[in-house]
């Protein structure tokens, strides 16, 4: 990958140039940061995991016709994504309280939803990717309203799309992240889906088998994404 222009590099991926101007080749670290990059560390062979995780799932929910822009592998820890005009906003879908939904509700870890919830946080690192209203995506002019609408209901099918696939697999989708962009004027799913970006639990134990376990130092970290992995390609 090193003789190719390097257009970006974030936290845990490099973004390069791809073989046609409308494509990118995205390139998987090990590198894991965590709270907004105050802790950082390595998780060994986490860039093959969260690549073929990530490829599988957008395969998934293309075929359950969810527009992604999933485009191919390049090797072990590269993907070939179409470019896509990101809207800066994480989208967040929670099926069981975990994590900061926990922190501000007070709810306890683990209590299933009667309905998903789903939450936008501004994409900002410089204010910590803070949550946002409606109102305050219309006053920052993220997104209009129509947008915002489509997000949200993006993010309801492709919960339902994943939640089945992982339970069929013996893991609970406790929550995850979504980024999504324009293809021409088509919206699509973009960024990754991964234990990164998902909290995963075993269905029979509730084990973590996501960055949990590097977040709050639970041991065992890239043994559990090695288990996604496996089970994600059953
Ligand atoms: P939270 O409980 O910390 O708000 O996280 C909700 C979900 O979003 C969880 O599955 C982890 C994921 N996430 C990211 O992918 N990136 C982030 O920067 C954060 C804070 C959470
Ligand atoms: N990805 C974020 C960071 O790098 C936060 C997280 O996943 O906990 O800090």
């Amino acid at each position: 990958m090193s003789q190719r222009a390097l257009l970006y590099e974030g936290k845990a991926k490099k973004v390069y140039v791809g073989d046609r101007p409308d494509e990118l080749w995205v390139e998987f670290k090990d590198d894991a940061t965590a709270f907004n990059g105050q802790k950082r560390g390595q998780i060994a062979d986490k860039g093959i995991v969260n690549s073929q995780v990530s490829a599988r799932l957008f395969t998934v929910l293309e075929q359950a016709g969810v527009p992604t822009h999933y485009l191919g592998t390049v090797d072990e820890r590269t993907l070939r994504v179409r470019r896509l005009r990101m809207i800066p906003l994480e989208v967040v879908v929670r099926n069981r309280v975990a994590g900061s939904l926990h922190q501000r509700t007070g709810l306890a870890e683990g209590t299933a939803l009667k309905e998903p919830v789903v939450e936008l946080y501004y994409k900002n690192d410089a204010l910590g990717d803070p949550l946002l209203n409606d109102d305050h995506v219309r006053a920052l002019e993220l997104a209009p309203p129509a947008v915002v609408e489509a997000l949200r209901s993006e993010a309801r099918r492709i919960n339902q799309v994943l939640s089945r696939f992982f339970a069929d697999r013996g893991l609970i989708l406790v929550d995850f992240k979504l980024e999504f962009g324009w293809d021409q004027d088509r919206l699509c799913l973009g960024d990754e889906i991964s234990p990164d970006t998902c909290r995963l639990w075993d269905q029979a134990t509730l084990e973590k088998l996501d960055k949990d376990r590097f977040r709050r130092d639970l041991g065992g970290v890239a043994e559990a994404y090695r288990q996604v992995l496996a089970r994600v390609m059953q």
